[in-house]
């Protein structure tokens, strides 16, 4: 198993180009399931989600090809399985995104509930609701949520229907786009109030557009969508991934160095960028790119809350809390998507930090250094928090179960080396 070995005191230089967003292309490459046509993703980012997604696509009977830059093309003419299994979807959550284009394009779907995660229960309620919503009927059985379109056998479609998609921590991501998914087949119109902001929302919004979907009001609150009777396929390049962007501008942050993040959108970075000025440190930003400058004396400590978009994004919670850990004072960290996303905070304690949880929130007790050690990643952001405190420890870190990072990061340890980190993947 591979794990990475980075020796600190390094600080980060240079440009790293930003590539597509990995919570876009998950279900943009689902959305394929919705024609018989090409769906052709130019800019698919070489990720072990993506070709786990691929994988399941292609279990369904969908075709998939991949090209050597990681273009990605699927095609769901031939004969679907519409069924995802325990093992398929265990695998990945972001598997549960073939739930809505298979009620939506076959009136049938059998996906298995998703089980948890490391940071929370991850309930999909509001996924289920909003099909209900749409006129599906929902069973939960053996571990399987069954949907089907009344009359689905004689090729009825979904009546569409309106719903509110809120849940106590805010929208849901995923089940707004399952929702809005299958809402683009449907006899008739949908409304969706309390839909996700996301960008990732937004990014699909536009590709099923594309496909010959009418969705209005991307990007706020309540998604209206006019169902048709067929999607043709299209070419869609998704958007960069706002996450890998600012961590990469959180590690040239930890590392006192200097980096700029190409082929970003910076409009979508504003609160991490918000909450890196209240620590200290300054930019320049150009249409495209953002570039982080150094800063000689310690971070300043920031208090942040995690929310939906706009907000602070629940996903640089933990790389924000690696920043933190370097303080000149304390910190609170309060994550209100996932109030147990917390699995890096022992493993930072093993590298010297002074963190203790209190409820939903962590205390971060600023230190002037840390020391290296042994460590083991538990999810994919958790992970690159890790991989940043390396990169200022004093000494080695050895990083373990990297597969983790692999997930949503694209040879991070080659792209830190390019910028001037010691840090190479080796095998145990
Ligand atoms: C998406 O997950 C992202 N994944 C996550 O990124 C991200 O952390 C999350 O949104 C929040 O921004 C993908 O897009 C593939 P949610 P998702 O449904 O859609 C509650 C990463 O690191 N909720 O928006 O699964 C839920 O408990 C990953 O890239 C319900 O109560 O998250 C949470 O508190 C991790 N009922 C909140 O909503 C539901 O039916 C937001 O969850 C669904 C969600």
């Amino acid at each position: 198993m591979d794990y990475f070995s980075i020796n600190g005191g390094d600080p980060l230089r240079g440009s790293v180009r930003i590539r597509g967003a990995k919570n876009a292309v998950l279900p943009i490459l689902s959305a394929g399931l919705l024609t018989d046509e090409a769906l052709h993703i130019p800019n698919a980012p070489q990720l072990s989600d993506v070709k786990t997604i691929l994988g399941l696509l292609e279990a369904m009977g969908c075709r998939v090809e991949r090209g050597d830059d990681g273009a990605a093309t699927v095609q769901a003419d031939g004969e679907i399985v519409w069924e995802a299994t325990w093992d398929q979807v265990r695998q990945m959550r972001a598997s549960i995104c073939v739930l809505g284009p298979l009620v939506g394009r076959f009136g049938r779907a059998k996906v298995s509930l998703p089980g948890g995660c490391v940071f929370g229960v991850r309930p999909i309620d509001m996924h289920i609701k909003g099909l209900a919503a749409l006129g599906a009927e929902i069973t939960l059985e053996e571990g399987f949520i069954e949907a089907q379109v009344p009359g689905w056998e004689d090729g009825a479609r979904l009546p569409g229907g309106e719903v509110f998609l809120g849940t106590p921590a805010g929208p849901t991501v995923t089940g707004t786009m399952n929702v809005l998914m299958a809402a683009t087949l449907a006899e008739g119109r949908s409304v969706i109030h309390g839909a996700a902001c996301e960008p990732e929302v937004g990014d699909l919004v536009a590709c099923l557009n594309s496909m010959g979907a009418r969705i209005t009001g991307a990007g706020s609150p309540t998604l209206v969508i006019e169902g048709v009777e067929k999607l043709h396929g299209a070419t869609h390049a998704v958007i960069p991934d706002r996450i890998e962007a600012g961590t990469y501008l959180m590690a040239g942050a930890i590392t006192g160095g200097r980096v700029r993040v190409e082929s970003c959108i910076p409009s979508h970075l504003s609160a991490p960028m918000d909450a890196l000025q209240s620590a200290g440190y300054h930019f320049e930003i150009g249409e495209d790119w953002i570039e982080i400058a150094p800063r000689r004396e310690r971070p300043l400590p920031v208090d942040v809350t995690t929310q939906p978009y706009p907000g602070f994004p629940t996903d640089l919670q933990a790389q924000m809390m690696a920043l933190m850990v370097l303080a000149e004072g304390t910190s609170v960290i309060t994550d209100r998507i996932y109030p147990d996303r917390y699995m890096h905070l022992a493993e930072l304690l093993r590298l010297g930090a002074r963190i203790r949880r209190q409820g939903s929130s962590a205390i971060i007790e600023g230190v002037s250094s840390l020391s290296g050690a042994p460590v083991t990643a538990s999810d994919l952001r958790a992970s690159a928090a890790l991989v940043m405190a390396g990169l200022v420890a004093k000494g080695t870190t050895k990083v373990h179960r990297v597969y983790h990072i692999d997930r949503g990061y694209q040879r991070i340890d080659e792209r830190v080396a390019e910028l001037g980190g010691r840090i190479e993947r080796l095998v145990e």
